[in-house]
């Protein structure tokens, strides 16, 4: 198999100029790839996290359609297999917190405790239904005490399959930005999410680097046999706390702290195309949530020629810096309440994120129109 390079010249480039201790050249190609024709900066990418999950059931086809009518460019489903192999937009492969299958007694048995990606849980596993049975389920709000507006959808929308995600981008002209849940454990357990992955896109015409299409991943090993498989833009997804699951079941020490320094950038840029960082690996907090200064991430992703898509952005003061919630502490709708969330995204507009993922996709769109006055 073909051992395709991201971004040929800027790597080709990057490599010469760190021979030559130019770094602060490296990064050159990136930056004119995030320039738009009309010589201006391109506006940062708004990616609905979950479709529009700060006022619908997330990853539902109304959550999605809500974010294409607020106006994100991408909306993105993660995905899980069924039983029949057949991927469906869920975070996790355990449902209980998003849909009502504790309700159907004629799934009572299916309950099960499992290890995943390390962690005990117990409930009930997409890859024990098939599609079929699935489809009787209905989704529910995930955060109620938080998104206690969103209830009242609770029942309405079916689990969506990723072919039905592609249709309603495809018809709205929006991107799509899939994430592969638990590659390792979908491998493990002969349910391989790549292949159907790969198979679906290109079934619907997606190809080549310039396609709307992400595909992310926290995982590092699957990442990498994407790259030898495809041309489709690839993004390392990263995290404030611990480590890739591929890494941490072979024995491999390194954790995203490592992947986040330069050195760890440059061996993303080999085979993504971009990365996904948690928010706070940009604009740090302290202990009491207040910013802290900003790191050098996004500057040294650019310098290694990624892209910078970090997550998430919401509107809720529970989600937000200290800095930048609003109302009343005592009050006891203050964590659900909204902050100003629109100075959390000029701050990272300022900062030079190429794309976000937010819930809230009309606050995001209208905080760029604000920044960027276009
Ligand atoms: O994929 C970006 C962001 O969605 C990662 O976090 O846990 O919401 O999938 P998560
Ligand atoms: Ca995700």
């Amino acid at each position: 198999m073909r051992t395709i390079t991201r971004r040929p010249t800027a790597l080709l480039m990057a490599a010469a100029l760190l021979a030559l201790g130019l770094t602060q050249v490296a990064g050159a190609s990136a930056q004119q790839e995030r320039v738009d024709k009309g010589g201006g900066r391109r506006l940062p990418l708004v990616i609905g996290h979950r479709g529009a999950s700060g006022y619908r059931p997330e990853h539902t086809l109304a959550s999605y359609r809500l974010a294409i009518g607020m106006g994100a460019d991408f909306i993105e489903p993660d995905l899980v297999s069924t039983k029949d192999g057949v991927l469906v937009a869920r975070h996790e492969n355990e449902i209980s917190g998003t849909t009502d299958v504790a309700a159907h007694p004629e799934f009572a048995d299916r309950r099960a405790t499992k290890t995943i990606d390390g962690v005990s849980l117990t409930g009930w596993f997409t890859e024990d239904f098939t599609l079929a049975e699935l489809r009787t389920l209905r989704a529910k709000e995930r955060i109620p005490d938080l998104r206690p507006d969103n209830t009242v959808f609770d029942g309405l929308y079916q689990v969506p399959t990723f072919q039905e995600v592609i249709d309603l981008a495809k018809r709205a002209g929006v991107g799509i930005y899939p994430e592969t849940k638990h590659p390792t454990y979908f491998d493990s357990i002969g349910l391989s999410l790549e292949e159907p992955l790969l198979a679906t896109l290109r079934a619907n015409g997606y190809q080549g680097p310039k396609a709307k299409v992400f595909i992310q991943s926290f995982e590092t090993g699957n990442l990498k046999e994407l790259n030898r498989r495809t041309r489709l833009p690839l993004v390392q997804l990263l995290s404030d706390v611990g480590a890739p699951y591929d890494l941490v079941a072979a024995g491999d020490p390194r954790t995203y702290a490592d992947l986040s320094t330069p050195e760890g950038l440059a061996e993303i840029a080999t085979y993504a195309d971009g990365i996904g960082p948690s928010k706070n690996q940009i604009v740090p907090r302290d202990a009491d949530g207040n910013l802290l200064e900003p790191t050098s991430l996004v500057d040294d992703a650019h310098q290694a020629g990624l892209l910078v898509h970090p997550y998430t952005f919401r509107n809720e003061n529970n989600f937000l810096p200290a800095d930048f919630r609003q109302g009343n502490p005592a009050s006891p709708a203050y964590l659900r309440a909204t902050g100003d969330a629109p100075a959390e995204y000029r701050l990272f507009f300022r900062l030079g994120v190429d794309g976000l993922f937010s819930d809230n996709p009309d606050t995001a769109v209208g905080s760029r129109h604000r920044y960027f006055n276009r």
